[in-house]
């Protein structure tokens, strides 16, 4: 059996935040507008320091400006929407994102609810979340907008491949379900009580793997030759005490079956962040009313 070919996320992301950098820079050279990001971080989770982190510095990375804020763990929700109001009104700041999960006090749906729309560059709010579900104009969750870019970078035309999405959160498995839909595929979401799971992984041309448990997906699901997108990052243990991170597909039984796959860490990941500065990019436009740049990711593949 021949091997996979490894979609490497990490060089397509790398080159697409290269072009979004390139977009920032003319948009401020022509327009004298810089795209900002605010990233509110509540608590001292270590994982979501680090993802905040890479967040702002990457935005910075892009040219954009970013905006950091840390609040305690116990913060009540009223001071998290005030600041919330504040940054809806400042015209410095067009993207938001409230980096999730949010400690019990916080209403998480009340928090996604109160960013301006037009700012969540997340594209959590239910306004984003309908018109992507309804054909509209949307801005779009970023781990399955990466994840559609992977496979059309790969595939070229989706139409008529049958996709399966293992997994059916709002930040992952619906989206990709819509996104995938929007793009003419036959689309199946399956999850924790999908009978025959295996069966219905087998019929699938394009694999999208989101459920967040360690190397659930083996090599004898897949159907030869499929597209395989791994959405899972999972921390085990190693013997040496270090830990590791795997995906939710066990690579090494999966890579010698699919035609493609996404390696973790290096596949999904830092695609999540580019089309978060993508989304940023996007949103300033629509605030200006200036025209969204197209075609960045055919740009940035060459
Ligand atoms: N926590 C884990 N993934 C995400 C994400 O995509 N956005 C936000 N805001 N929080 C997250």
């Amino acid at each position: 059996m021949t091997r996979a070919e490894i979609i490497d996320g990490k060089l397509f992301a790398e080159r697409l935040r290269a072009e979004i950098g390139r977009q920032v820079v003319r948009l401020r050279e022509e327009h004298l507008v810089t795209p900002g990001l605010a990233v509110i971080l509540v608590g001292e989770d270590p994982a979501s320091q680090v993802y905040v982190r890479n967040k702002a510095h990457q935005a910075r990375g892009a040219s954009m400006a970013s905006f950091e804020y840390r609040l305690p763990h116990n913060v009540p929700q009223e001071n998290l929407l005030e600041l919330i109001a504040r940054l809806n009104a400042d015209p410095a700041v067009h993207g938001i994102l409230v980096q999730l999960p949010l400690p019990p006090q916080v209403d998480t749906d009340r928090v996604i609810n109160a960013i301006r729309p037009d700012k969540d560059i997340d594209g959590f709010h239910p306004v984003n979340a309908g018109a992507l579900a309804t054909g509209g104009d949307a801005l779009v969750p970023c781990t399955p907008l990466g994840c559609l870019m992977l496979l059309k970078h790969r595939l070229g035309e989706l139409a008529g491949l049958r996709a399966v999405v293992l997994g059916r959160s709002n930040i992952v498995g619906k989206p990709m379900a819509s996104l995938l839909l929007r793009e003419h595929c036959t689309v199946t979401i399956a999850h924790s009580k999908t009978r025959d799971l295996a069966d219905e992984c087998r019929r699938a041309d394009i694999l999208v793997a989101a459920v967040g448990r360690p190397r659930m997906v083996p090599g004898d699901w897949i159907k030869p030759g499929a597209t395989v997108i791994d959405v899972g990052i999972n921390r085990i243990e190693t013997p040496d005490g270090k830990g590791r991170l795997v995906g939710d597909v066990d690579f090494d039984s999966a890579v010698q079956v699919a035609g493609s796959i996404t390696p973790v860490p290096g596949g999904v990941g830092p695609m999540t962040i580019a089309c978060l500065l993508l989304n940023t990019l996007e949103a300033a436009c629509r605030q200006l009313d200036l025209p969204v740049p197209s075609g960045l990711m055919e740009t940035a593949w060459g």
